[in-house]
């Protein structure tokens, strides 16, 4: 059944701010895949790319969608690469309604230039960096998704109360 509701998309599209925002307002309990991969290799994803390799993050990161999409009632909000996977697209199509958030480029640039700790937006060039990987996931995304949610130009709560009013 699907009684979960997953939020998916690129880094800096608003999935963390948005899903957290929409589990308290649903009153459900809000999951991170990326703070439970932390949880399960004992340190920070950036250290995980460092130290064990993108291979190692991305085990981790299938083994925790696979885990989450057994559990229900929750808001979860996938880190940006999990719906490159097949096994996660499919445990996440089970288990939950799947919403696409997206932005801008600029928008993201701007969303994801404070800290550095993305580990796949290290090019000096950020905004090339950013179109590149767009290019290459944006056919994955939209597959995935039941639907989709420009981000760029809308607040927050304004992305939550569209949320709301689809999945009902
Ligand atoms: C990644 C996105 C990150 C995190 C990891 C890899 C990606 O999650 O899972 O750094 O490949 O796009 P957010 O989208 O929550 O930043």
């Amino acid at each position: 059944m699907k009684s979960n509701i997953a939020l998916i998309g690129f880094m800096g599209t608003g999935k963390t701010t948005a899903g957290s925002m929409l589990a308290r307002m649903l009153g459900r309990r809000f999951v991170e895949t990326d703070e439970l991969v932390e949880e399960r290799a004992k340190k920070p994803i950036n250290r995980i790319f460092a130290e064990d390799g993108e291979f190692s993050f991305r085990r981790i990161e299938r083994d925790v969608i696979k885990d989450v999409s057994s559990s229900e009632g929750q808001v979860i909000s996938c880190g940006g690469g999990a719906v490159l996977d097949e096994d996660n697209v499919d445990a996440l199509r089970r288990s939950s309604i799947v919403i696409l958030l997206t932005a801008s480029p600029g928008a993201i640039l701007d969303r994801t230039s404070g800290g550095d700790t993305r580990p796949m937006l290290t090019d000096p060039d950020r905004l090339g960096n950013i179109k590149a990987l767009l290019a290459t996931r944006t056919r994955a995304y939209s597959s995935a998704a039941d639907f989709s949610i420009d981000t760029t130009m809308i607040r927050v709560n304004e992305v939550v109360d569209e949320i709301i009013r689809k999945v009902k």
